[in-house]
């Protein structure tokens, strides 16, 4: 972002400026003084487990030029030249990232926003973009109230594009958030369950996704998976322009073929405006092509060069994590998809695992989906059986949710299930019970941390790509 005197930032704040020049200038700012650059701000955020008043001291000895604070540090207590009081640091870096936007304008500020695959997706359509202009994106996951404002203040002056990702975990949040980003183009990419404990209903969860169209501008263009009834309903609150993708035989971006694979990546054909696309993805699964189509669709709606765009899109490797395949010895295969699990991410694991055909086993490391609220105890029963018929001949269940899914398989015939109380137990076991040829795939919500199986597996080994 451009950079800002002290005074332009206490006003952007609503704070005042009780020390310090005015007329210094900064342009970059954090929430963690870890990450200061010498001369940038520092907001000291009051979070649940550690004050950011606290770092005060550090934040002076990194060079800050201004803290926003809540409260004035005290006598004799270090802390940078420059002080804003404001009432709320929270509010006070959202008024901030809102400012930033509003000041620059000029560019095609792009909001995704969905259930599932927003990080891949955004990665696809910032790479993708970067074909024809410069682009800011979201860094990794910085996607919600901290994040998003975060990411607008990072914005540099001369980028094109921003891309920027938006996620909740309660009513309210994609509205405040969108309103903040006000966006150009707004991208839900589905509604599905996933951080269900603040809902009620997948139709709850929609609506809360749906205050993306509901705030945006009526010039400003929605992209809407078809296939997707609960986005279908939730478009309805965009009165302005649309691009639609999906399979119904309706959407602009319509998927003709997929193969859906682990490796090496899912192939995608699509039409569009009376011509035919074929896209071989790096990253694996039927999901990923629908991510892909997603990012299609955006850039559609955002006037870029669809060939070069996917021609991008095309070199983009799938995040650690994020369905990441390596190759181990005696033929086996490892498919790291330890970043996070929900319901629908499973399934949709598990149907590309259906249909592979590796020369030896299949195999699912499952740890426990967390954030499912009173759905929990069905959803992993779903799970069990629906890794039996994936054809999974091997199941380790991890987790104390993990015990029904256990059940369940075994009760739907698979012939081998193993469960652990947690992935370090599983890490120390598994590598006992593969043979040749198995293809392993490795599953857990984050907080199971089955990334460590992944690494007992994978120690010392180069990825396949
Ligand atoms: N379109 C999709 N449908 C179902 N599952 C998906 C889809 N895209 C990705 N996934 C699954 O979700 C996992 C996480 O992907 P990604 O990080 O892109 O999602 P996200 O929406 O950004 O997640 P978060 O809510 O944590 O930010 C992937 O590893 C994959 O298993
Ligand atoms: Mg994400």
């Amino acid at each position: 972002m451009p950079e800002i005197s002290l005074s332009e930032l206490a006003q952007a704040c609503g704070g005042d400026l009780v020390r310090g020049n005015p007329e210094q200038r900064v342009g970059t700012f954090v929430i963690d003084t870890r990450r200061l650059e010498r001369g940038g701000a520092f907001f000291a955020l009051q979070g649940e487990r550690t004050d950011g008043h606290r770092f005060l001291g550090d934040a002076s000895s990194r060079g800050a030029a201004v803290a926003v604070v809540q409260r004035l540090p005290e006598e004799g207590q270090p802390a940078p030249e420059g002080l804003i009081r404001v009432e709320d640091v929270l509010a006070a870096l959202a008024s901030c990232g809102a400012g930033v936007r509003r000041s620059l304008q000029g560019k095609k500020w792009i909001a995704m926003t969905g259930s599932n695959g927003k990080t891949t997706t955004k990665e696809l359509l910032a790479t993708a973009l970067a074909a024809g202009a410069r682009v800011h994106r979201t860094p990794g996951n910085f996607n919600n109230h901290l994040g998003v404002p975060l990411t607008l203040l990072a914005c540099p002056d001369d980028a094109e594009v921003a891309v920027l990702e938006l996620a909740m975990s309660g009513h309210g949040e994609i509205a405040r958030l969108a309103r903040m980003v006000d966006p150009d183009i707004g991208v839900l990419t589905n509604v599905r369950a996933a951080h269900l404990q603040a809902f009620d209903s997948l139709d709850d969860i929609a609506a809360a996704k749906g205050e993306l169209f509901a705030v945006m501008r009526p010039d400003a263009t929605a992209v809407i998976n078809l296939d997707d009834s609960h986005v279908r309903v939730q478009a309805a609150r965009h009165v302005g322009p649309r691009v639609t993708f999906g399979q119904n035989p309706a959407a602009d971006l319509r998927v003709t073929e997929i193969q859906n694979r682990f490796y090496p990546g899912t192939v995608m054909v699509f039409a569009h405006a009376n011509r035919s696309y074929r896209v071989k993805l790096r990253i694996g699964g039927a999901h990923s092509a629908f991510n892909a189509l997603a990012a299609a669709a955006t850039v559609v709606a955002a006037g870029g060069d669809l060939e070069r765009s996917l021609e991008r899109m095309e070199q983009v490797d799938a995040a650690p994590g994020r369905g990441r395949v390596h190759r181990l010895p005696g033929g086996m295969l490892l498919v790291d998809d330890t970043y996070n699990s929900s319901p629908a991410a499973l399934a949709s694991v598990l149907d590309t695992l259906r249909i592979s055909q590796p020369s030896g086993r299949k195999v699912l490391v499952m740890g426990d989906m967390l954030e499912l609220g009173r759905m929990e105890g069905a959803l992993h029963r779903e799970a069990g059986k629906r890794a039996a018929a994936a054809g999974v001949k091997l199941l380790f269940a991890v987790g104390q949710l993990s015990r029904a899914a256990a059940e369940t398989a075994r009760r739907a015939g698979v012939p081998e299930v193993h469960h652990h109380a947690d992935s370090k137990k599983a890490a120390e076991s598994i590598a006992e019970f593969l043979k040749e040829g198995d293809l392993i795939v490795v599953k857990g919500s984050r907080g199971m941390r089955m990334e460590r199986v992944v690494h007992a597996l994978t120690a010392g080994r180069e990825d396949v790509h």
